[in-house]
C-alpha cells in the first residue's frame, strides 16, 4: 500500500477551476501512463479483495462507468476474479436492474444487467473517487438486486470532506488517498 500511496502522491495531477471554477480536478491520467504507478495502484485496490493471508475472497469485481473500468479490470485479473460493468442508463443490450440518484443538479441512472453477478457471489466495487457516494451507493443497491454480496468498495481517493460515508452505510471502504484531510487514511 506504500508503494501506491507514493504514486498517487507524485502522480495525480491537481488541474484548478475544472471542470468549473472553485474546483480541483484530480487527474488520474498520469498514473494511468505510468506502468509502475499503475500496477502499485491495481495491487493496492485489490488488496481490499484478499484475506489477511493474501488469498482472495472475491468472485467478481464491478466497476462503474468510466473511470472504474480503467482500475476494475486490471484489479479483477490480479483476483483471479471476472470483470462486471455497472453502465450509465442505456447502454447494455440485455435486461438490466436501474438505479437512480440525486446529483447536484438533477439525477442520475446507472444499470447493470440482471444476471451481471449472481446470487451468493462476493463481489468488490471498484472506482476512482468517492465524493458524495452516490455512485457507489447506487452500484451497492445494484449488486444486492442480485441476491450478491458486498465485500466492499475500494477506491484510488476519498473527498474527505464530503459525506461518502453517511452514502455507504456499513458497507467496508478502502481509500487509497484522503483528500481534503490531513493524513491519507484506509478504514473497511
Ligand atoms: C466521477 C468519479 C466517480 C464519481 C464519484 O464519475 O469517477 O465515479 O464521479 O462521485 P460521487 O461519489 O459523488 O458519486 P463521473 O460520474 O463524473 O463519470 P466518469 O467516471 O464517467 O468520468
Ligand atoms: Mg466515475
Amino acid at each position: 500500500l506504500d508503494a501506491a500511496r507514493e504514486a498517487l502522491g507524485r502522480l495525480v495531477r491537481d488541474v484548478p477551476d475544472y471542470p468549473e471554477p472553485g474546483v480541483v480536478f484530480k487527474d488520474i491520467t498520469p498514473l494511468l501512463a505510468d506502468h509502475d504507478g499503475l500496477a502499485a495502484v491495481v495491487a493496492g485496490l485489490a488488496h481490499a479483495g484478499r484475506d489477511a493471508d493474501g488469498r482472495p475472497v472475491v468472485d467478481v469485481v464491478v466497476g462503474m462507468e468510466a473511470r472504474g473500468f480503467i482500475l476494475g479490470a486490471p484489479v479483477a485479473l490480479a483476483l483471479g476474479a471476472g470483470f462486471v460493468p455497472v453502465r450509465k442508463a442505456g447502454k447494455l443490450p440485455r435486461e438490466t436492474h436501474a438505479v437512480s440518484y440525486d446529483l447536484e443538479y438533477g439525477s442520475a441512472t446507472l444499470e447493470m444487467h440482471t444476471d451481471g453477478v449472481r446470487a451468493g457471489h462476493r463481489v468488490l466495487l471498484v472506482d476512482d473517487v468517492l465524493a458524495t457516494g452516490g455512485t457507489a451507493r447506487a452500484t451497492v443497491d445494484l449488486v444486492e438486486r442480485c441476491g450478491a454480496e458486498v465485500v466492499g468498495v475500494a477506491v484510488l481517493m476519498d473527498l474527505a470532506f464530503l459525506p461518502w460515508r453517511e452514502a455507504l452505510g456499513e458497507v467496508a471502504v478502502t481509500t487509497l488517498m484522503s483528500v481534503g484531510a490531513d493524513a491519507p487514511e484506509t478504514e473497511s
